[in-house]
């Protein structure tokens, strides 16, 4: 049974949640799953706005056989050719015979790479193309590598609305919810945890493709967003804008601290959990610690990209840096996270070498390191536990300063 929302008179929505996927592209974990969002327009002629995940095709199917209320499709959009958006477009082509898709050449390419058969169905659009539907006329933009190279965005200046693709999206399903003015307390602050989580792991790493968009969207009377995933957004948009600021200027939106451990037997945890105490006690409000070895990789991303300080603690480990810390020092460098304040404390028992690997590993980033490295040799001692509160001594001053 179909299951669709108007958002305004020509406007609805036909997406759908998945709360079955356990990782989004088989990484990240979705603990409270993710919407694939997809819009049909009515008008003079009548358009969708991309499609969804094969998993969720039956669903989507009916929404918009509901929607089109037994009127003919004339044009698919697709704004970004990845699966979870495009997997069912050539279902959608068999199902409306007549409908036609508009994409960029990158987009038809990658489509046929897919095996869409999409070859005699497909009308290129390039930057700044405009195509009228009857009242509503839309503009089409290109957003390369927000988050694929084929990406466009486009606008409807009938309504002020952006079709934003992945830009402005979020992790976890849309419960009931469609915009974000009707999330209600604590909830904003989930939304906002999975809105970041989304963007720093899935878009973090194209910083300056966003900012050209960012510029690109400041001249256009945006009333509503529709991304892809998650709420769309109408009332409060400057204040997402704003965060979408931040992040893609790897910019912290707080000063505070993420201490990153790994941990063999619990002599690094110890280290680090002196240096989260000894922070606490010299006024720092934001510590923020993760065993990673138990918090996905993605939570830990978001957290830095949320604070100014990160501590990273980790043992050696046949001869290299401990797996789990090395997996999230190769998303930091994966995703060119930057302007980061970072100190660091090794451990190993007779050859201790994590330390000047995390050090090398991160040299290349545009990251400050702060504090002499602690170093441990198995367990914590007198000297080192004074080392540790040297280091917590130097990061509480370094956020004081930072902060007058
Ligand atoms: Fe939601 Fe880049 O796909």
């Amino acid at each position: 049974m179909y299951n669709i929302r108007k958002i305004d008179n020509d406007l609805t929505f036909v997406g759908v949640n998945d709360r079955r996927l356990n990782l989004f592209e088989n990484v990240h974990p979705l603990p409270q799953g993710v919407s694939y969002n997809s819009y049909v327009l009515r008008d003079e002629k009548n358009v969708l706005f991309d499609t969804v995940d094969w998993s969720c095709g039956r669903q989507f199917f009916e929404n918009i056989e509901a929607a089109l209320d037994g009127q003919e499709l004339d044009y698919v959009v697709v704004h970004h050719a990845e699966p979870d958006h495009a997997a069912t477009l050539d279902e959608i082509l068999i199902r409306y015979p007549k409908a036609r898709v508009l994409c960029s050449a990158k987009a038809k390419l990658f489509l046929e790479q897919f095996g869409h058969n999409v070859e005699d169905r497909v009308d290129v659009v390039k930057n700044g193309d405009t195509v009228s539907f009857g009242k509503h006329e839309l503009t089409f933009i290109q957003a390369p590598m927000v988050h694929w190279p084929e990406v466009m965005v486009s606008f409807d200046a009938t309504t002020g609305t952006l079709f934003s693709a992945d830009a402005f999206g979020s992790f976890k399903t849309l419960d009931g919810v469609l915009f974000e003015d009707e999330i209600g307390g604590a909830e904003e602050v989930a939304w906002l945890n999975e809105s970041r989580r989304y963007y720093t792991n899935i878009v973090g790493k194209y910083g300056k493709n966003v900012q050209m968009l960012l510029k690109k969207a400041a001249g256009l009377d945006i009333k509503m967003i529709c991304p892809l995933h998650g709420v769309i957004w109408r009332k409060d948009i400057d204040r997402f804008i704003e965060k979408y600021q931040l992040w893609s200027t790897y910019t912290p939106e707080h000063l505070g601290v993420v201490i990153a451990c790994g941990s063999m037997y619990g002599d690094t945890e110890q280290a680090a959990d002196i240096l989260a105490n000894a922070l606490v006690q010299r006024g720092v409000k934001r510590v923020r610690f993760f065993d990673v070895s138990k918090t996905h990789p993605s939570y830990v991303i978001a957290a830095i990209f949320r604070y100014s300080h990160l501590v990273i603690a980790s043992p050696t480990y046949n001869l290299g840096i401990y797996p789990p810390v090395h997996n999230l020092i190769n998303d930091i460098k994966n995703l060119n996270i930057q302007n980061r304040t970072v100190s660091v404390i090794e451990n190993g028992s007779w050859a201790p070498k994590a330390g000047t690997l995390i050090e090398n590993e991160l040299d290349q980033n545009n990251l400050c390191f702060l504090g002499d490295r602690v170093t441990v040799k198995s367990s914590v001692n007198v000297d080192n536990r004074e080392s540790i509160i040297a280091l917590a001594q130097t990061i509480a001053d370094d956020i004081y300063a930072k902060k007058n």
